[in-house]
């Protein structure tokens, strides 16, 4: 397994170019399954999520190639789909590979999809997935680790659905099944977050009918078939507010272009809160440069427009080098404070009971050899290595390829001394 080594201690200055957002490339790919024709997908980006949609999507019979060297443009066609399955050694290497399930269903009325199981932050349950689908007429069974569901007569039909809790995934996926199915479903406490918005304006260039983009209620008429399109993706709001991070926190001066500052308010505030200058030079780029003082500053995850449970192990790496008392209130997942520990092993003075954490600073970290628990977790070591003191080794790495698209190459471009150690596959 590789591991990444930091010398921390360098401010971090330059200019760094955020990738596409992998939890909008995600469901765009997977939305490719909903039409016979051509889908083109820019702008994603190069991580293994991704990867494995790919070999999700060809399981499936889709053909699907890339047409842009470096790798970033994706070209998907599904005339037809002969597996309408999602198999569980893909599933459990991803558990977004359950947004193939709303679209196998929209599109041919059968899925069969490796239930996700939990990972490292949660239970992390799809069963609100499976109540909209059965509202929509699906019938739907969980057995031998697998989500069996069938449409009668092939077709879902439209639905009142009203989400007991806000679900990123679980909104993709009803609005996929939604967007063929006969008549209109109305979907209350829908998800917000830019990556749904950015769905609903692939579909809707694929002839979806929606209305309600960026609101808790959408609605969508099902027409009875979609069409290719072109869609680029959105920058990746998660990496920008990492690199906003990694410049407030090692003091430098960082430029952060190709991102959208309009979907990063909340962590933009919330920074400045803790003393982060941090400016829009123009519409797709920012300026972090070094705080005075960083000063504690509570944060609680919410669901967008507010600080995203994905920025909460990086804010936590602040919090460490802020003076004071940091509370940090985790909301949407109830496991997500594995980092902490790690942290503490480096020195940092944070205690957590149940989804509250308190951190106080500032700390000289120190490295030592830590490990990565998930994806954001990873992040939030990698910041925590940045500024520690000697050499910081973080194992597990392959959690944050995952998600971050060259952050060795990205970082060492800004300065900052960190290496991949290739690992020896044990
Ligand atoms: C998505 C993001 C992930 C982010 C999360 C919250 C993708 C690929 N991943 O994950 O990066 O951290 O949103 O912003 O976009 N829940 C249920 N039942 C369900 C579905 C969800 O109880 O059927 C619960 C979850 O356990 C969690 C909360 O609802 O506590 C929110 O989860 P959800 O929004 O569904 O997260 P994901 O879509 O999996």
């Amino acid at each position: 397994m590789d591991k990444f080594l930091i010398k921390g201690g360098k401010a971090l200055h330059g200019t760094v170019a955020i990738s596409g957002a992998k939890n909008s490339a995600l469901p765009a790919m997977a939305a490719a399954l909903l039409t016979s024709e051509k889908v083109m997908v820019r702008n994603v980006p190069r991580v293994r999520d991704l990867v494995t949609m790919s070999k999700l999507l060809a399981f499936m019979d889709a053909k699907v190639s890339v047409t842009s060297i470096p790798a970033s443009d994706y070209a998907i066609e599904a005339p037809s789909l002969n597996h309408a399955e999602a198999p569980y050694e893909l599933v459990k290497t991803m558990r977004a590979s359950i947004l193939t399930l709303g679209p196998l269903m929209a599109r041919l009325g059968v899925a069969r999809v490796s239930l996700p199981g939990g990972c490292a932050i949660g239970a992390r349950p799809v069963d609100l997935h499976l109540k909209a689908l059965e509202q929509m007429g699906a019938m739907v069974t969980t057995s031998h680790g697998y989500i069996e569901a069938r449409a009668p007569k092939g077709r879902l039909k439209g639905a009142h659905i009203v989400f007991e809790k806000i679900t990123v995934t679980g909104t993709e996926n009803i609005l996929m099944a939604a967007a063929l199915a006969d008549g209109e479903t109305v979907l209350e406490n829908a998800a917000r977050e830019p990556e749904v918005t950015d769905l609903i304006a692939m579909l809707r260039k694929m002839g979806a009918q929606i209305c309600g983009d960026g609101s808790s209620t959408l609605r969508i008429r099902g027409v009875s078939e979609l069409h290719g399109t072109e869609h680029t993706i959105i920058p990746d709001r998660i990496e920008a507010g990492t690199f906003l991070v990694a410049g407030a926190i090692t003091g430098g001066e960082l430029t952060i272009r190709n991102c959208a500052p309009e979907h990063l308010g909340a962590v933009i505030t919330k920074l400045q809160q803790a003393g982060a200058r941090i400016d829009a030079l123009d519409a797709t780029t920012l300026r972090v440069r070094p705080a005075d003082k960083l000063s504690a500053a509570d944060v609680t995850t919410e669901e967008y427009p507010g600080f995203a449970t994905d920025m909460q192990a990086q804010y936590m790496a602040l919090a460490t080098q802020a003076e004071g008392t940091s509370g940090i209130t985790e909301t949407i997942f109830e496991n997500r404070f594995m980092h902490a520990s790690e942290m503490v092993r480096m020195g940092a003075h944070i205690s957590v009971d149940g989804r509250k954490a308190v951190v106080r600073g500032p700390t000289q970290l120190s490295g030592t050899t830590v490990q990565a628990s998930d994806l954001r977790a990873s992040a939030g070591l990698v910041l925590a290595g940045l500024v520690a003191s000697g050499e910081t080794l973080i194992d597990r790495v392959y959690h944050i390829d995952r998600g971050y698209e060259g952050i060795v190459e990205k970082l060492r471009g800004v300065g900052a001394d960190i290496t991949r150690v290739h690992g020896t596959g044990l």
